[in-house]
């Protein structure tokens, strides 16, 4: 089967930018405490899920070098439709001028892990170029005055350009897995506010992270000593951290964009990727194990030899 490499990347945020002191001066919440439970410091709120998807789907075509209408499908991973009907993928297709395929994919915070598997899945069956991306407004289905949760999300998008190569391609292993019986830990009701048991989901985060990303791994001659990054899910900095440690990969290793995005669901991994290769943090032939987790509960974790 041909394989695909990422060729262009690119991200969209709304300019608001709301610090902990901003949230300080209008909830019964403190900077100290968010930045010691959570890492967060800031986030981007504000746009649709259209928007932001649209502004990091430009960058993306263009820093890959490619047109809209070289794009076969458009891939998106949200969980924060615009519309209930149709996707929000229809919306983004037409304002960036594909003519090729287009939908949306809700795996929650694995959804970029996910729509990255599928997107390689296309490729195997003869799509060239796909645009993946991961766009959120998780600040619209949230209780903003509701402290727990309000100081936690963030929105945002990113996604990256898949092409097809000669050759086996950047995907090396992969593990995607979920348990539907978990839903009552983290959901959101049609009209409703987002739901989570934040300590049950996060006593089952760290595990089912080491897990999935061990299974990956796993898959392969490699070992977590071998990674050049880890671009985990950015939903808590000890999560994150307990995972890291666990896995065994030291922390100059692990892409952290929690402090400045906050948890953007399926946007998060995606935007912590492109930051890294923004920041110069990951480069073409670079080891890369992502490993997402969330509502559901889902899973995934992909093992990637970047750019090939
Ligand atoms: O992305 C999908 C997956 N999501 C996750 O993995 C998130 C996992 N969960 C978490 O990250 C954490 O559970 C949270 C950050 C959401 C919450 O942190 P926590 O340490 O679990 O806090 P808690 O809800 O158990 O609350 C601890 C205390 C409580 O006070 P008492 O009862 O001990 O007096 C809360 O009322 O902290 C209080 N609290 C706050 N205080 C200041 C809760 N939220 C806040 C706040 N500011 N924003």
């Amino acid at each position: 089967m041909p394989g695909a490499i990422t060729t262009g990347w690119g991200i969209g945020l709304p300019a608001n930018i709301v610090t902990n002191a901003d949230l300080e001066s209008r909830l019964d919440t403190n900077d100290a405490w968010i930045t010691e439970r959570t890492g967060i410091k800031q986030r981007h709120i504000g746009g649709t899920t259209s928007e932001l998807a649209i502004m990091a789907g430009k960058e993306a075509l263009k820093s890959a070098c490619v047109l809209p209408e070289d794009i076969d499908i458009l891939l998106l991973a949200t969980t924060t439709p615009d519309e209930r009907v149709p996707g929000t993928s229809a919306v983004v297709q037409n304002a960036l001028g594909i003519s090729g395929g287009a939908f949306d994919l809700n795996a929650a915070c694995s959804g970029f892990v996910y729509s990255l598997i599928v997107a390689h899945g296309l490729i195997g069956v003869g799509a060239k170029r796909i645009l993946v991306i991961g766009s959120e407004t998780l600040s619209s289905i949230t209780n903003m005055n509701e402290r727990t949760l309000a100081v936690v999300v963030g929105d945002g998008a990113a996604g990256i350009v898949l092409e097809r190569t000669e050759g086996p391609g950047e995907l090396l292993s992969w593990d995607l897995g979920a348990d539907g019986s978990l839903r009552h830990l983290l959901y959101c009701e049609h009209g409703g506010y987002l739901f989570m048991d934040g300590k049950e989901v996060f006593r089952r985060a760290v595990r089912i992270i080491v897990n999935s990303a061990q299974k990956a791994l796993g898959k392969t001659g490699f070992d977590s000593t071998d990674i050049d990054l880890f671009v985990p899910h950015q939903a808590n900095a000890r999560i994150v951290e307990a995972a890291r440690e666990r896995l065994g990969i030291p922390s100059e290793k692990a892409m952290t964009t929690i402090d400045r995005y906050g948890n953007t669901s399926s946007s998060s991994i995606p935007l912590a990727l492109v930051t890294a290769v923004c920041e110069g943090k990951l480069k073409k032939g670079d080891l890369v194990l992502l490993s997402g987790f969330g509502a559901g509960m889902t899973w995934g974790s992909a093992l990637l030899r970047f750019g090939g």
